[in-house]
């Protein structure tokens, strides 16, 4: 059985450091005794060196190396801080800063190359589902986004024997909506993700994951892990999620 995956991600969340210190040690606190599941919190990049004692992701990355590119931070720095992952091809990225397949392919391939374990987000959008879509779409971002990986290998590379890559199966409809997506439709379609997939990666469900519905994404869809955006700014609400895959 693999260990479930829940990572916070905080988005462009909270404003002050001091917040962030505050909420990290409460969520570090609260989940100390957990052996059940492995708990990652994905900060702004700003709060990460300051963040110590529990795992830590980023919310992005950069697939150029090093050099002249203003503003970027590359997968080598991020494992040289102790990130142990990163999350690629959020739906936020894709809408907000043209992230393609093609971007989210070049990120994880140097991701993996600096040894770093990646969540990689896929979802339909409201009209590609209503278009009966929604396959479709899974298919190809999963087929373009690890082109040119060796996925059996990645799998067990990093973090044996359930690390390297593991997909977010993030509706982009539920994210942050309230309106999560039913637990029959999510096993749905992390059953078709696992087509495409090794059989021993993670496929993780996000979208308006609350303490109320968190357990029964883990116990009844299928999925090894939930990625929580707006429910992981509270500490409390966030512990009970992890205790709810217990
Ligand atoms: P949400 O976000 O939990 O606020 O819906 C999930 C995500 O975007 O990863």
């Amino acid at each position: 059985m693999m260990k479930p995956l829940i990572a916070a991600n905080w988005k462009m969340n909270p404003i002050l450091q001091k917040e962030a210190k505050e909420l990290f040690d409460s969520v570090k606190k609260g989940v100390r005794n957990i052996t059940s599941a492995e708990v990652v919190i994905c900060p702004p990049f700003v709060y990460l060196p300051l963040l110590k004692g529990s795992k830590l992701g980023a919310q992005n990355v950069s697939y150029e190396e090093k050099g002249a590119f203003t503003g970027e931070i590359s997968a080598a720095m991020l494992k040289d801080l102790g990130v142990e992952y990163v999350i690629i091809g959020h739906s936020e990225r894709r809408k907000y800063f043209g992230e393609t397949d093609e971007i989210a392919n070049k990120k994880i391939k140097k991701t993996v190359g600096a040894g770093l374990n990646i969540i990689f987000c896929i979802g339909e959008t409201e009209e590609e589902r209503s278009a009966g879509k929604k396959n479709e779409v899974l298919e190809r971002q999963i087929k373009k986004g690890l082109d040119g990986i060796d996925l059996p290998a990645q799998a067990g590379n990093l973090n044996p024997p359930t690390g390297g890559i593991s997909i977010a199966y993030e509706p982009v409809w539920a994210i942050g909506t309230g309106n999560n997506c039913s637990v029959q439709e999510t096993k749905e379609s992390v059953d078709y993700i696992r087509k495409f997939i090794a059989e021993d990666m993670r496929v993780l469900y996000g979208g308006s994951v609350k303490s109320e519905n968190s357990g029964a994404y883990i116990k009844e869809s299928g999925a090894n892990g939930l990625l929580v955006g707006g429910a992981s700014l509270s500490a409390e609400e966030f512990i009970k999620i992890v205790k709810s895959a217990e």
